[in-house]
């Protein structure tokens, strides 16, 4: 007979197994044969996790990769490994820190006076779990990193996004957006708290992709947000105490890893004939319904609007 313990114990792993088959199964991966040679894409955050894997597989498709990193090290040996697997030597480090917008605005000078084109602009850096803290520009830090900066980025290279044909910019959001309840605009410039200001900054991933594809309607550029997934990545490497603990015990067992979790904005990024979707939210490689947060009207074209003034772009700047 056995004991109820090991029962329960059975019952756990049972579950725990069938769990992780349903996650390998429903996992959506890019079977797009996509050749990207003669193209250039840029990729934020590439040294590691998702951006990496993303990276690596444009490398792989021939395309020249800007890897867009804030540490120069870190940006080095990322570049070096994806030539050595790839055996694409058109892979280059550019630095850009998302947290100070004079990085920012240097990083799109250097790409618009060096580069003759821009067909894939991956706005993928991001962090989790800072707390309040405030950027050298006085905003907040999280909200600046993961949302404020791929505004600027963008729209500083949008002349160039324009001016190559077919060109997309996929904007790595969370599911995290569907949990931002009761955001309003004016909430983009206060700390909310540690989980709510990560929620609002993906939601403004979404909301600004919504709104980057109205301005867009008739140009050949498009525009995507996507959920990744939960993955195996560093996104949690400033988690402290019993939260740190939870993460990396459900990370370990459950999360998708980065290459996995890196088909959706490939999908997104290379596949064919999705431009009918232009503005649409994606996950695991398909396109998803509009998480209700992202539903209030108005709500995008606010957020622009301050936005646009938060980053201070200026007159001569507004190209959409
Ligand atoms: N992992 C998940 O489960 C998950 C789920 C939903 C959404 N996402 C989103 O996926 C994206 C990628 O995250 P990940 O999971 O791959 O995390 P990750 O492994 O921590 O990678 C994040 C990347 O962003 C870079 N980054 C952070 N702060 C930066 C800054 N100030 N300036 C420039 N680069 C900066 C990091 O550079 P350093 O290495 O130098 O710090 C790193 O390259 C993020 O936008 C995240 O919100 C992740």
């Amino acid at each position: 007979m056995l004991s109820i313990t090991t029962i329960i114990f059975l019952i756990i792993f049972v579950l725990v197994i069938a769990f992780k088959i349903y996650m390998k199964v429903t996992t959506g991966w890019c079977r797009s044969h996509t050749c990207l040679v003669g193209k250039t894409a840029i990729v934020t955050g590439a040294n590691t996790g998702i951006g990496y894997d993303t990276a690596l597989d444009f490398a792989k498709r021939g395309a020249r990769v800007i890897l867009a990193c804030r540490d120069e090290g870190r940006a080095e040996e990322a570049r070096v490994r994806i030539v050595e697997e790839t055996g694409n030597k058109n892979i280059v480090v550019q630095l850009i820190n998302m947290s100070s917008f004079e990085s920012v605005r240097g990083f799109a000078k250097k790409i618009n006076e060096t580069e003759e084109r821009l067909d894939i602009l991956v706005n993928n850096a991001g962090a989790g779990g800072i707390g309040d803290k405030r950027s050298t520009d006085g905003h907040v830090l999280l909200m600046q990193i993961n949302y404020l900066s791929a505004f600027l980025l963008t729209n500083l290279l949008i002349g160039l996004l324009k001016k190559t044909k077919g060109s997309r910019v996929v904007n790595v959001s969370s599911i995290a957006a569907k949990y931002a309840r009761n955001f309003e605009v004016a909430d983009v410039d206060k700390f909310p708290g540690i989980y709510s200001v990560y929620n609002y900054s993906k939601l403004c991933n979404i909301l600004f992709t919504i709104e980057l594809a109205k301005r867009l309607d008739g140009i050949e550029t498009t525009t995507y947000s996507l959920h990744p997934g939960a993955v195996k990545t560093e996104i949690f490497r400033h988690a402290k105490g019993t939260s740190k603990f939870i993460l990396n015990f459900l990370k370990n067992l459950f999360f998708k890893t980065s290459e996995e979790g890196a088909q959706t904005t490939i999908y997104c990024s290379v596949a064919k004939d999705i431009e009918k979707y232009n503005g649409a939210h994606f996950e695991d490689c398909q396109e998803v319904p509009a998480y209700i947060t992202t539903r209030v009207p108005g709500l995008s074209k606010k957020l622009w609007d301050l936005t646009k003034d938060i980053v201070e772009l200026k007159p001569e700047e507004l190209l959409i």
